[in-house]
């Protein structure tokens, strides 16, 4: 029996073991961050481990659907896939099963960017490929993992930020006049990382007054809480940086239960009927997008979590032969209920707005 024969087996007896597992056989029943195959595993398929961060937002669930519809059996893929259900330690403890498993490829969407080099040296060593999906990962030796495919969160940021001056300056706004609060997301998530950045330099060069920055999250329900803390103590707040569309949404349950109502209209002279502004990052949600149908969200700079059909592309290529480029970001659109900013530019290129209506 050749070295692949053995392997094969090997893995398949892992592969079936992490299954008795996940089913509980003999073990109770299989907790939520327990590693199982999507499909019954196939001998001759490639093996692809996922590591999923969560189950935080619309957009999580998005991507984890979208890595599971490309990977399929009838593909040639068997897809073994662990929620980290926001814990690194739980990320990295599947890794360890997938290396153990001798998977072919590992997925990783991590949770935080730093504390990865051991287990990414572990994977190196023993020669299975990691992609990072969605979020990247800061360590030493850049050549731990193949290649990064997701999002540039610090664009994105710029793109919301632009959009902001462009709609404060149509309305005749004074930048000393825009008050912000930051509801961050997981806190050092490159989604985080990037929009918090992207929203403080923006804020340094057009002199916005950023009253706070606090962690909520990602979810709704803490942008809720945030955001009901963050109006009892500053009442002239009127623009709410969500940075997802989870945390919007709670933060709209918050400014209307507050008696205020969330919308473009920030600087109107009846003081009344002036409007607190909720902007995000997303896109995913139907609920977020009707927000924006109805002017409760000004702006979403989308983030796209279809990233499966993207994966599945850079892996059929290095099968070829052929090595991805180290990042490899995807299209994204900016969404806004205001038809007042046309387009926005960052670094001379220019990011066209999709206004939403009714
Ligand atoms: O990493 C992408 C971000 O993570 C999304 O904006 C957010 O919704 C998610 O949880």
């Amino acid at each position: 029996m050749n070295g692949s024969g053995i392997k094969s087996i090997l893995s398949s007896i892992l592969i079936i073991s992490i299954l008795f597992a996940a089913a509980g056989c003999g073990k109770g029943p299989a907790a939520a961050n327990d590693v199982f195959s999507v499909e019954e595993p196939d001998n001759d398929s490639t093996v692809i481990g996922f590591s999923q961060l969560g189950a935080e937002s619309d957009y999580r669930s998005a991507n984890s659907e979208s890595i599971k519809n490309v990977f399929i059996r009838s593909m040639g893929y068997t897809l073994l896939f662990q929620d980290g259900q926001q814990k690194q330690s739980n990320q990295i403890s599947a890794i360890r099963k997938f290396i153990q498993s001798d998977v072919d490829y590992i997925l990783l969407s991590p949770v935080t960017e730093s504390g990865w080099d051991t287990v990414l040296m572990e994977a190196k060593d023993a020669d299975i490929p990691v992609i990072l999906v969605d979020r990247t990962v800061e360590v030493e030796d850049d050549d731990l993992y193949l290649c990064h495919v997701g999002s540039d969160f610090f664009l994105e940021a710029q793109k919301a930020c632009e959009w902001l001056k462009a709609y404060t300056d149509s309305i005749g706004m004074e930048s000393g006049d825009v008050h912000i609060v930051d509801l961050q997301g997981t806190l050092g998530s490159s989604a985080q990382i990037g929009r918090t950045l992207g929203l403080k330099m923006a804020a340094a060069k057009y002199g916005w007054d950023v009253k706070e920055e606090v962690v909520a999250d990602f979810t709704q329900a803490k942008g809720r809480e945030v955001m009901r803390q963050l109006y009892s103590k500053y009442k002239d707040i009127n623009v709410v940086y969500c940075e997802n569309d989870n945390e919007a949404l709670g933060a709209i349950e918050a400014i209307e239960s507050a008696g205020r109502r969330a919308g473009s209209d920030i600087n109107n002279r009846n003081i009344l009927k002036r409007s607190i502004m909720v902007m995000s990052f997303d896109g995913v949600s139907p609920e977020a997008i009707d927000m924006v149908k109805q002017d409760k969200i000004s702006c979403i700079v989308e983030c796209n979590p279809d990233l499966g059909p993207y994966v599945r592309d850079i892996i059929d290529k290095y099968e070829e032969g052929e090595y991805p480029p180290r990042d490899i970001y995807v299209d994204e659109k900016i969404y806004s209920s205001s038809d007042r900013v046309k387009s926005v530019s960052v670094n001379d290129v220019f990011y066209d707005v999709t206004v939403l209506e009714e």
